[in-house]
Formats: structure tokens, C-alpha cells, sequence
């Protein structure tokens, strides 16, 4: 909490704000000392001139001064030293309440749309599931219904000569709600409780499947999908769950790629007594300042993603006890592994 606090900008906005307060009270210091020298200079007395320029405050020729000429240090040093520095601090003070007003009006106003962002996100995701579910029958039946639309409104003959229009918008239409009723699958599966329906599933067969159902999107790519697993390796897990933890997995290998062709293979490894599971692209690659924020909920780099892929992996990985590992080069590619228990269990 503490080490947090020394973090935030606030600390350092008020570390900046001490350090100007002294650097201010420093220069009215010395400010105010350097008059009363030039006022000795013009009250012509070079004894004190000489006393005062060649023993400035801190080696004590205000003392042996004071010591020496006692009238004329009290008029002299007394009215201009003391006007400088009330004059200083008063200015310091001011422009440090200036500052701290001016700072945490910034930091409230950015922090404050953060948070607000934050939590606008975490509410969705606290969602209760009945509110979710409707919301997505919603955009479901708003999506069915624009087509049912484009297609009518297509085959009117007063509208012969804008059938094309018609389409295109009917079309665009249901792309987005049709990625609508994604988005809130995403953050249904998010939400759910996990009960996991345990059984041995052999890893071959299972990313076998996920190489199929995702080679026509890699295809479009022109992206090749190249599966090597030992066929004997079964491990105890929610099929349907991990299903979905490959499917993201092997779906981000894939649009890693910006419109070049590639590979993407999937195999198996040995490390110590675990089983592992290794996706590895030469795409993009992921660069190092945000590599810790790739399981966030909602942190996505791409123009049409939502975010939630590897926040669900994560989840369905821990509800498992299985581990993964990313590895990532910017602009070479990345390797992502699965941990699987040891084997004997
Ligand atoms: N194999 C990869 N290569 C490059 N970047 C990756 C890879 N896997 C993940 N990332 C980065 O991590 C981010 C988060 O991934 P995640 O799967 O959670 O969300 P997403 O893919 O952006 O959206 P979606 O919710 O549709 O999956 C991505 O936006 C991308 O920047
Ligand atoms: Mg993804």
C-alpha cells in the first residue's frame, strides 16, 4: 500500500513541489543576502563591504559583523534582509499552492477517466449472467431482423435502382451486430463460474480439432497451420473449456501475422516432468513494455478485438492448475506454451 503510494503521481508531484519550495526559499535566501551586500557597498563603508564580501552568511561574517557595527548591521541588514525574505516566502508559498492545485486538477482529471474507465469495464464483467444473456438475445434478434429488412426492402421494386445500396448498409449492419453478439459471448464465457467436467482427453486428437475448425480462417490468411503431437499423451481436463483456451491461443498466432504468409505450429515438448503444449508464430511478436498486460480483460492492440481471449485462458488455465508461458520478440514472433500437471498425476 505504502510502496504503491510512492509510485503514483502525486508523490512525485509533491517531491517536485518541496524541492521548487526550497529552490525558491534558496534564491530569496541569497537574494536577499546579495542586497544587503551591494547596501553596505553603497552606504560606503569598505570595512563592512570588505567584512561582508570576503564572509558571506555561511562562514559567520554576519556575526563578526553584527559583532563590529552593530548600528549599522541591525538598519541595514535587518530592514533588507528581512523584507527580501518575507517577500520570498510569500511568493514560494503562493506558487506552491499554485502548483498543487494546477497538478491535481491533471492527475484527478487523468485519473479519474482511468478509474472511471476501469470500473465501467469491471461492471460489465460483474454483469449478473441473466442481464448478459438478454442483452446478447437482443443483438441477436436485432441482427436477424436487419437481414430479414435488407432482404425485403431488396426485392421492392420501388427500390430497384438502390438494391445495391440497400445490401451494402443491410450487410454492414449485420457485421457489427454480429460481432456485438461475439463480444458479449466473450464476456459471457468470461463470467461464468468454471465446474469442471474432468476427463482424460488425448492432446492430439483435441488440437487436431482446433487445427481444423481454425484452417479456414488461417487459410484466408494464407497462413499454414502445421500440427506434431505425440498421439499417446492424454491429460485430465474440461474438454470444452480447453477447447476454447487452444482456439484463442492459436487464433492470435494467426492474426499475428499483418497480411504476409506464415506458419503456425503447434507441438508438443517435454520439460523436467511436465507436459507442454508450444504455439509458435513468426508474426508481429509482442513488444516488451506490454507483454505483462496481455492478460488484462480488455487490453487488445488489434482495431476489431475485444481483449478477452488470454484473460479467458488465463481463468480456464487456473481453474485447471495448468500454467502458461509467453515468449515473445518483437517482429520475430512469439511462443506460447501450456503446463500441464506433472505427469503422474
Ligand atoms: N501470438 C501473438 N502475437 C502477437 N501479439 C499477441 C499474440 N497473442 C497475444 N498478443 C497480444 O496480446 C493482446 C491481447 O490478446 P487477447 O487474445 O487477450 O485479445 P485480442 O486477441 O486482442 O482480442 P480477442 O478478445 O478477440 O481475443 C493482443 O491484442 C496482442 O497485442
Ligand atoms: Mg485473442
Amino acid at each position: 500500500m505504502i510502496r504503491k503510494f510512492f509510485k503514483t503521481k502525486k508523490f512525485r508531484v509533491f517531491l517536485l513541489s518541496l524541492f521548487t519550495f526550497l529552490l525558491i526559499l534558496m534564491v530569496g535566501f541569497y537574494a536577499s543576502e546579495t542586497y544587503s551586500l551591494f547596501s553596505s557597498l553603497y552606504s560606503k563603508n569598505s570595512a563592512i563591504y570588505s567584512l561582508k564580501q570576503s564572509n558571506m552568511v555561511f562562514f559567520g561574517g554576519n556575526d563578526r559583523l553584527k559583532l563590529a557595527y552593530p548600528d549599522i548591521f541591525n538598519n541595514l541588514h535587518n530592514s533588507a534582509f528581512y523584507y527580501f525574505f518575507t517577500i520570498s516566502l510569500i511568493l514560494s508559498a503562493s506558487l506552491i499552492i499554485f502548483m498543487f492545485a494546477y497538478f491535481y486538477r491533471l492527475i484527478d482529471k487523468e485519473e479519474g477517466t482511468l478509474s472511471t474507465l476501469k470500473s465501467v469495464e469491471k461492471n460489465i464483467l460483474e454483469m449478473p449472467s441473466t442481464i448478459l444473456h438478454e442483452i446478447k438475445g437482443n443483438i441477436n434478434s436485432l441482427s436477424i431482423n436487419s437481414r430479414v429488412l435488407g432482404a425485403r426492402v431488396a426485392g421492392v421494386k420501388d427500390f430497384e435502382g438502390e438494391k445495391e445500396e440497400i445490401t451494402r448498409i443491410s450487410g454492414a449492419i449485420e457485421t457489427e451486430t454480429h460481432k456485438l453478439v461475439q463480444t458479449m459471448e466473450n464476456i459471457l464465457k468470461f463470467t461464468k463460474d468454471y465446474h469442471l467436467n474432468l476427463e482424460e482427453i488425448n492432446l492430439s486428437d483435441l488440437l487436431n480439432f482446433v487445427a481444423e475448425t481454425l484452417k479456414p480462417k488461417a487459410a484466408d490468411k494464407g497462413i499454414n497451420l502445421r500440427v506434431s503431437l505425440d498421439k499417446n499423451i492424454s491429460v485430465k481436463m474440461d474438454r470444452d473449456l480447453m477447447e476454447q483456451v487452444f482456439i484463442n491461443l492459436v487464433s492470435n498466432a494467426i492474426e499475428s501475422y499483418d497480411g504476409e504468409k506464415g506458419d503456425v505450429s503447434i507441438y508438443s515438448s517435454f520439460y523436467l516432468n511436465k507436459i507442454l503444449i508450444i504455439i509458435e508464430d513468426n508474426g508481429k511478436g509482442i513488444k516488451q513494455e506490454i507483454i505483462k498486460k496481455v492478460y488484462e480483460p480488455f487490453f487488445t492492440t488489434k482495431k476489431n478485438g475485444v481483449g478477452l481471449g488470454l484473460a479467458l485462458v488465463k481463468k480456464i488455465l487456473d481453474a485447471h492448475g495448468f500454467k502458461m508461458h509467453i515468449e515473445s520478440n518483437y517482429n520475430k514472433g512469439t511462443k506460447v506454451s501450456v503446463i500441464f500437471k506433472d505427469l503422474e498425476n
